[in-house]
């Protein structure tokens, strides 16, 4: 199918500016279903989440449900939730161990491999006609084990996932061994999800980088519970934000990152806890991570998006989120809350209780953003509304490809003030889902703007 450009008609990203039926029309939500949850890669678990043979957690790949499972064999598999006879969901439980998933309709059976182990009164009533190897469970084709974060793919012909995050690929590391004492050590703690009335979009390009709406959390800075101010905005002590500067980078296949880049020999010491046990223990994973990470551990990571719709907060609270569609008009918000597996177990409590605070249904700064969401969201479903194009144009033209900063060489597009950049190359990538393209172009591989350091950016 292609993209109805009629009514995406006033979307032009060389002016930086989308049109609000992107966010509002069931056609092009269809659209967005059929060509971009179908083959991008897509963020479903957590290795930690199922350590032993058995044990299951349901997630989803756009709408659908699948189940993350590890088979009795130890491998780890990503199934279709739903039953080969008639379709019945397969798995109605969030998550737990099993031997077996028995279809609770006519009670198919499959083992963790995700083959039929049972037919009931299948020799009476189905042998000689029902080839059984031939009804597994439907597995999705692509799966990747990334430092524990497991990601999968409908599209046989994807990419590696490596080659799918590109240069953004150091920025996701950060997040994902940021604290740890080895690379990949982290386990999830728990799972907040919540549904909220907005599209997904909104969520996942405001991780991009939007810094922009830094006014929203202005009384979250006040009372002094961000991750880094110890006594408010105003007192704040934070060596690692005074000494580093800022970058915001989109990425050719569409991700972008907001981070920063610390000065050579500057020390990265979270000091949020006013504790000095966790902040010892902080000191020692900034020494394991300079030695693991060399030159890159400069880079210190605050939120991206690893297109379409999985987001990170990379420092402090440190998690996965994904923002799963439901419809034009709602999202299901999934974050999936990281801490080291080997942290004591004073850190991990520090940790868990600073999350709830901070992000989820029941946090600052998630309450923020969310009216945001929502609000814009209803605002734009209106017959009047829906005439007039969102605004993308802030910092125009003014991105550089792989610049020095502070002396370390940030590949990907990049700007040392904050901008719309990485949104207005979101959407370019976006269209190219939605126009069908092939994986050259939806890697951004053809892009002039990441090939050639004097593209004008737009
Ligand atoms: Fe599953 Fe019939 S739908 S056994
Ligand atoms: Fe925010």
């Amino acid at each position: 199918m292609k993209h109805n450009l009629e009514i995406s008609g006033q979307t032009n990203l060389e002016e930086g500016v989308v049109d609000r039926e992107v966010f509002v029309s069931e056609d092009i939500y269809q659209q967005e279903i059929e060509t971009l949850f179908t083959r991008a890669w897509l963020f479903v678990g957590h290795e930690s989440q199922i350590p032993n043979p058995g044990d299951f957690f349901t997630s989803r790949m756009g709408e659908e449900s699948v189940i993350l499972v590890r088979d009795k064999a130890g491998v780890i598999h990503v199934f279709l939730n739903s039953c080969r006879h008639r379709g019945m969901k397969v798995c109605r439980y969030d998550q737990g161990n099993t031997s077996l998933f028995t279809c609770p309709y006519h009670a198919w059976t499959y083992a963790t491999d995700g083959k039929v182990r049972g037919i009931p009164q299948y020799q009476e009533l189905y042998a000689g006609v029902l080839d059984r190897e031939k009804w597994s469970l439907i597995e999705v084709p692509r799966m990747v084990n990334y430092k524990g974060t497991i990601w999968a793919s409908w599209d046989e012909n994807a990419p590696e996932f490596e080659t799918y995050l590109g240069d953004a690929k150091v920025h996701l590391d950060q997040a994902l061994d940021c604290r740890d004492g080895r690379p990949g050590g982290s386990e999830v703690i728990g799972v907040h999800k919540w549904v909220f009335p907005s599209n997904w979009k909104l969520a996942s390009e405001n991780f991009l980088g939007d810094s922009y709406h830094n006014p929203s959390h202005r009384s979250v800075d006040l009372i002094g519970i961000g991750p880094s101010a110890r006594t408010g905005a105003k007192g704040r002590r934070d060596n690692e934000l005074e000494l580093a500067k800022h970058v915001w980078i989109s990425f050719a296949a569409g991700h972008g990152v907001h981070s920063a880049v610390q000065a050579a020999g500057a020390e990265y010491i979270a000091q949020f806890a006013n504790d000095p046990e966790i902040e010892e223990y902080f000191r020692h994973c900034h020494n394991e991570r300079n030695a693991r990470l060399g030159d890159n551990a400069r880079l210190l990571p605050f939120t991206g998006t690893i297109f379409p719709n999985t987001s990170y907060h990379g420092r402090q609270p440190r998690n996965l989120c994904v923002w799963h569609p439901h419809g034009t008009t709602e999202t299901e918000g999934w974050r999936f809350f990281l801490v080291d597996a080997d942290a004591p177990a004073k850190v991990k409590d520090f940790l868990r209780r600073f999350y709830m605070r901070y992000s989820g249904p029941a946090g600052m700064t998630e309450q923020d953003d969310m009216e945001n969401w929502l609000y814009a969201t209803r605002a734009s479903v209106g017959t009047i509304a829906r005439r007039y194009p969102f605004n993308y144009q802030l910092a125009r033209n003014q991105a550089e490809l792989h610049p020095e900063v502070n002396g370390l060489t940030v590949r990907g597009r990049v700007t040392t003030k904050m901008t719309e950049h990485m949104a207005r190359g979101y959407y370019r990538r976006w269209r190219s889902y939605l126009d069908g393209a092939d994986w050259d172009e939806l890697l951004g591989q053809n892009d002039p703007r990441f090939s050639n350091a004097k593209e004008a950016e737009e």
